[in-house]
């Protein structure tokens, strides 16, 4: 068959099948479909995914950190720190990391205790952008500070929580290295706004 009579034929309508048929087939793929592409939303973003790639150097230092230990037993997941909740900006956001990491993996960017180090500061800095941008969203679907009772928090917090010196700051413009170790350097020059509380 040539190409143009293969291009004709595809062009008809299916002369097999009915439009009712093909509208079942259609319909049919899509419900398999939706449950099957949240399932993979959903399955690349346990902690167990992340660890796949992140476990010699991320992973470790979660111990002992307050979002992973603390007296009332809650793990906070590295998704919820990490991605927007809502659908489509979750897997956007998943679709472009996604094809960065494997992109570095592949590179071996991170391969090595002393390759992540040497890439740290970089990754931090994306991702307090990030965080700067969006107006610390992740920490704020968790800590409402419409809900914050300045006088059950420390005295420190209290300080500098207090609207006058808070206003205009985000929450990791004060903290920086809440879940992981800082990048080296930093905290030594205090060149990054905030750190210097
Ligand atoms: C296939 C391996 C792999 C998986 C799985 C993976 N990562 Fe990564 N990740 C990397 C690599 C490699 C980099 C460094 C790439 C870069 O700097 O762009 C990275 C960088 C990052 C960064 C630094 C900021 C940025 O955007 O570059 C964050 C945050 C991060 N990953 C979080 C996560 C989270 C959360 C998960 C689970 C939802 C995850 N990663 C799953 C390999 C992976
Ligand atoms: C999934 C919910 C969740 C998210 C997301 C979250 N936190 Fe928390 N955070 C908690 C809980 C729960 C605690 C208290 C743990 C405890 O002490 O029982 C806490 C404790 C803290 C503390 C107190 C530290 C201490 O030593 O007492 C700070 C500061 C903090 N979070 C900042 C942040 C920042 C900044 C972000 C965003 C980068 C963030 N949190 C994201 C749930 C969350
Ligand atoms: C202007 C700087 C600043 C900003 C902005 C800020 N914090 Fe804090 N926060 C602090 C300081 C300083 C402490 C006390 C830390 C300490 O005691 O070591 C603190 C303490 C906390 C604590 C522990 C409360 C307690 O009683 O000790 C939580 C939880 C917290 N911050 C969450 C947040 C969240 C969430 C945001 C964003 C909505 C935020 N902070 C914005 C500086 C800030
Ligand atoms: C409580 C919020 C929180 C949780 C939980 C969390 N992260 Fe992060 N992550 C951050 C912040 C904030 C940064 C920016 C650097 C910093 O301040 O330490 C960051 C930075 C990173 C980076 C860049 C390297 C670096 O150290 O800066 C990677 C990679 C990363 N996170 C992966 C993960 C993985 C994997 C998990 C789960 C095992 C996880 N994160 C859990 C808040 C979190």
């Amino acid at each position: 068959m040539s190409i143009r009579t293969t291009l004709a034929k595809l062009k008809r309508p299916s002369a097999t099948y009915s439009l009712g048929a093909l509208l079942l087939v259609g319909v049919g793929v899509g419900t398999l479909g939706v449950p099957a592409f949240t399932y993979v939303v959903h399955e690349t973003s346990t902690d167990a995914f992340c660890l796949t790639c992140h476990s010699g150097d991320i992973g470790l230092e979660m111990e002992g950190r307050v979002h992973y230990d603390n007296a009332s037993g809650l793990r906070v997941s590295c998704y919820e720190c990490h991605l927007p909740r809502a659908f489509w900006p979750k897997v956007f956001a998943k679709t472009k990391s996604g094809v960065k990491d494997v992109y570095h993996t592949v590179l071996g960017t991170i391969s090595t205790p002393e390759k992540f180090e040497a890439h740290r500061m970089h990754m931090a800095m994306v991702t307090w952008e990030a965080m700067n941008a969006n107006d610390s969203r992740e920490c704020r679907y968790c800590h409402d500070e419409g809900a914050w009772e300045l006088a059950r928090q420390s005295e420190k917090a209290r300080k500098f929580h207090a609207p006058a010196l808070a206003r205009g700051k985000t929450c990791i413009d004060c903290h920086k290295g809440i879940a992981h170790e800082l990048p080296r350097g930093i905290g030594e020059d205090h060149q990054i706004e905030g750190l210097d509380y």
